[in-house]
C-alpha cells in the first residue's frame, strides 16, 4: 500500500464531496476506505450533463454580457419600479443643455419616443450635450476600438457632435467628429481607438456634445467594445471566455421569471427580439429594470453556436408571475402559435416562415434543438391550471415536433393529463447544510419516474457571492447527480452570471437582485468564483460511465444547528475514448476541517499506470472566496501525482474538493 500526501501538493482549494448510497458513515476514528469496484458499470451518464442556464436578472446581459456599454440607449428605461420612463433615467445634461423625453418625435414604433436637448447656449470652448456613465462605468481597455452609433436629428444648423470617451470628472481620453446633422432621422457611426497609453479603468463615461445652440433629438445611443469572435450586436469576451471554461453542452433560456414576465405584456416576447436592434422596442425584465433586448432571440441562438453548446428553449406557458393565467384550448391558442413559431426559428428549414425569418437575421442553417421546456417553475401557479397548459402545449409541439424532449416543470402528479419526458427540478439550498440534506434526493427517486434535467441550482452559503463551503456543497451535489445518471440526465447551475458593482443600497439602483451566481464582474473585471470551479472540474472530467463504489468509516461534521452529515462524498466514473486507454476518476470532496488519509482500493482492474492526473482546490479557511480583485484566491491546480497502485492512501487536504484521474493499462 502507497502513502500519497495531498496537502503538499495543493496550496489552495475548494471541495465537493458527494456520499453513494452504499457508503456508511460510523464516525468512528479510523482511517476512511473508498472501495471502487472497477468492473461494474452502474449506469451510462449523459454526454451533455452539463450547462448553463441564464435569464437577465443581476444586469446579466444588460451592463454584463451583451457588449453595450451604454445605459438606457433607447431611453425608454424607466426609473425603479415606474412602468413607464418620465424622464431620461442614466443621462446628464453637458453645459447649457436641457434634456427632456419627446413623445411626439419617435424614431420608429418600436423606440417610440426619443431624448430632446435643448442646448441654449453651446461652443467649442463650452459644449453642450449628454453625458452617460454606462453600467457603473464605462471599463476601457489600451489600443481597443470603441464603436459609437446613434440615430439624431436637430433643427437647424447643429454643425457638427463631438463623442467622446472621457475620464470621469476629468479630459477626454479619445473622441471623434460627426458631421451632418439634418432635419430627418438618420444614423451616425464612428469608430474611437484608445492609445497604447491608457490605463484600463471603467472611471469613465461617455459624451456626446454640439458646439452651437439649437435643438437635437437623439436615439439609440450606443457605444460597443470588442465582442466575442468580433460579431456585430456580440457579446463581452472576457465573460465568454470564462463561460467556455465550464464545457457547457446546452443553454437554458431565456429564464427563469424572465420567460413568464411579472405580466403577460411583460413575458419575453421573443418576436419583438429579433432583427434590427433599433426595431426592438425592450420590455421590463421581471427583475425590476429595463431591457432593451439587444440580447434576443439570435443573439441567444449565436451564443450557443459560439461555444458549442445546444439551445434548450423554455417557452411562456400561459402564466405569468403576477397570477395571471390562461387555461382553456381556446384563450391559449396564440401562445401556443407563438411557441411553436418559436421553435421553428430555432430549428426549421429556411425554406418555413420562421425559419426563413432566421435567414434574413443572418443565420440560413437551422440549429441543433433537442429539448424544450414548457414554463418555468409552475409550482407557483396555486390554480392548479399546469396541467392543462402542459398538455395543451405538449400535444400541439409533439404534433409538430415530435422528435423534441419536453419537459415539464412540476412533478408528474402534477400533470395526470400528460406524462411528461422529463421534469425540471430546482434545488437551492439557503446554507451548506440543507444541501448536505439532498444528497440523497435521487438516490430515492422511483426509477419509473420521468428522468431529471436540474434545471436551477446553487448553494447559498457566502454573500455576495460562494464562498468555498458553498462549493465544497456544490461538489457533494454534483457527485450526487453522477451517481445517479440513470435518472439525472442535464443540470445547470443558477443563476450564472452577476454584476456586482452595487451588491447593497436601494433596490432601484442595485446590480445584485440574487446573491449566488457563477460569475461575477463590472464594467472591467470579472472572475469565477470556487462554485465557478467546482463546475470546470466535474464537466472537464465528464465520465462515460460510472463505476460501483462504497466506502468505510467516512467522519462526519456536525452543522451549526447540530445536524450531523458525512464528511466525505466521491463518485467515480470511467472515461473511454476510442484509441486510448480507459481514465478512472475519482471525483472527492472533503468538508473534514483537518486533512483526510483515505485508503482507496481497487479491484476489478488489471494495470494502472503508476501516475495520475491529479486536479485539486482547497482553502484552509472555508469561508474564503474570490472576488474582482483576487479572482482566483480560490482555485484549482492540476499536477501529476505518482504512486498510483491498486491500494494506496490518499490524503485530502482539510476543505477540498478535486479530480483523481488514473490511466488504466
Ligand atoms: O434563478 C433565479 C430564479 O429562481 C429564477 O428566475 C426562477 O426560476 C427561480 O425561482
Amino acid at each position: 500500500m502507497r502513502n500519497i500526501n495531498l496537502t503538499s501538493l495543493c496550496t489552495l482549494a475548494s471541495a465537493f464531496l458527494a456520499l453513494p448510497a452504499n457508503a456508511q458513515s460510523t464516525g468512528v476514528a479510523s482511517q476512511p476506505e473508498i472501495h471502487i469496484t472497477a468492473d461494474r458499470v452502474k449506469t451510462r451518464i449523459n454526454p451533455r450533463m452539463y450547462g448553463l442556464m441564464t435569464e437577465e436578472i443581476n444586469f446579466a446581459y444588460e451592463g454584463g454580457l451583451y457588449g453595450e456599454l451604454i445605459r438606457n440607449r433607447s431611453f425608454k428605461g424607466e426609473a425603479g419600479y415606474a412602468y413607464q420612463a418620465e424622464e431620461p433615467v442614466y443621462w446628464n445634461a453637458v453645459g447649457a443643455a436641457e434634456l427632456a423625453l419627446d413623445r411626439n418625435n419617435k424614431l420608429n414604433d418600436a423606440l417610440d419616443l426619443s431624448l430632446a436637448l435643448t442646448l441654449k447656449s453651446a461652443s467649442p470652448e463650452q459644449p453642450a450635450g449628454i453625458r452617460n456613465g454606462g453600467y457603473w462605468g464605462i471599463g476601457l481597455k489600451p489600443d481597443t476600438s470603441y464603436t459609437v452609433s446613434f440615430y439624431a436629428k436637430a433643427e437647424g444648423e447643429i454643425g457638427p457632435l463631438l463623442a467622446s470617451l472621457v475620464k470621469a470628472g476629468g479630459a477626454s481620453l479619445v473622441s471623434g467628429k460627426v458631421d451632418g446633422v439634418g432635419r430627418d432621422w438618420k444614423k451616425f457611426q464612428i469608430t474611437l481607438r484608445t492609445g497604447s497609453e491608457l490605463v484600463p479603468s471603467k472611471d469613465n463615461v461617455f459624451t456626446l456634445t454640439a458646439s452651437r445652440p439649437g435643438k437635437l433629438w437623439l436615439q439609440q445611443v450606443s457605444v460597443f467594445g470588442p465582442t466575442y469572435k468580433n460579431r456585430p450586436n456580440g457579446l463581452r469576451p472576457d465573460l465568454m471566455e470564462l463561460m467556455a471554461g465550464l464545457k457547457p453542452k446546452f443553454l437554458r433560456f431565456p429564464g427563469g421569471n424572465y420567460v413568464e414576465g411579472d405580466t403577460f405584456g411583460q413575458r419575453f416576447e421573443w418576436k419583438k427580439t429579433i432583427g434590427d436592434p433599433a426595431q426592438r422596442p425592450g420590455h421590463r425584465s421581471p427583475w425590476n429594470y429595463w431591457s432593451t433586448d439587444g440580447m434576443g432571440m439570435l443573439e441567444f441562438l449565436l451564443w450557443c453556436e459560439d461555444l458549442g453548446m445546444e439551445p434548450l428553449l423554455d417557452v411562456f406557458a400561459g402564466y405569468a408571475l403576477n397570477g395571471e393565467r390562461l387555461s382553456s384550448e381556446e384563450d391559449l391558442a396564440p401562445f401556443v402559435q407563438e411557441a411553436l413559431d418559436q421553435i421553428e426559428y430555432i430549428i426549421g428549414g429556411a425554406d418555413t416562415k420562421w425559419g426563413a425569418q432566421r435567414a434574413r437575421d443572418g443565420h440560413p442553417e437551422p440549429f441543433k434543438m433537442s429539448h424544450v421546456e414548457i414554463g418555468n417553475e409552475d409550482v407557483f401557479d396555486k390554480s392548479g391550471s399546469y396541467d392543462k397548459r402542459f398538455s395543451i402545449f405538449h400535444k400541439a409541439i409533439k404534433a409538430r415536433y415530435p422528435q423534441l424532449t419536453l419537459i415539464s416543470t412540476m412533478a408528474a402528479s402534477a400533470t395526470p393529463s400528460q406524462r411528461p419526458e422529463m421534469i425540471d427540478d430546482h434545488t437551492y439550498a439557503w446554507g451548506e447544510a440543507q444541501m448536505y440534506e439532498h444528497l440523497t434526493d435521487y438516490d430515492k427517486r422511483p426509477r419509473t419516474d420521468p428522468k431529471v434535467f436540474v434545471g436551477e441550482w446553487a448553494t447559498h452559503q457566502g454573500w455576495p457571492m460562494p464562498n468555498m463551503r458553498a462549493a465544497i456543497a456544490d461538489a457533494a451535489y454534483l457527485a450526487s447527480l453522477e451517481r445517479n445518471a440513470d435518472v439525472v440526465q442535464m443540470a445547470a447551475y443558477a443563476p450564472l452570471l452577476a454584476n456586482l458593482s452595487r451588491v447593497s443600497g436601494h433596490s432601484r439602483d442595485r446590480s445584485l437582485q440574487w446573491a449566488t451566481n457563477l460569475i461575477g464582474y463590472d464594467a472591467l473585471k470579472s472572475y469565477g468564483t470556487p462554485s465557478y470551479y467546482v463546475q470546470t472540474m466535474f464537466s472537464s472530467h465528464l465520465g462515460d460511465v460510472v463505476l460501483e463504489s462504497s466506502g468505510r468509516d467516512i467522519p462526519n461534521w456536525t452543522s451549526d444547528n447540530g445536524k450531523t452529515f458525512p464528511a466525505l462524498h466521491w463518485v467515480v466514473t470511467r472515461k473511454d475514448e476510442a484509441g486510448k486507454p480507459g481514465r478512472i476518476q475519482i471525483k472527492f470532496a472533503s468538508r473534514a476541517a483537518t486533512d483526510q488519509p483515505v485508503r482507496v482500493k481497487l479491484t476489478g482492474v488489471n494495470k494502472l499506470a503508476p501516475t495520475a492526473q491529479l486536479t485539486v482546490m482547497s482553502s484552509a479557511n472555508p469561508d474564503a472566496a474570490n472576488s474582482l480583485d483576487e479572482p482566483t484566491r480560490v482555485a484549482p491546480k492540476t499536477q501529476p501525482l505518482k504512486g498510483i497502485a491498486r491500494e494506496f492512501t490518499l490524503t485530502l487536504p482539510a476543505y477540498s474538493v478535486g479530480v483523481l484521474e488514473i490511466e488504466t493499462r
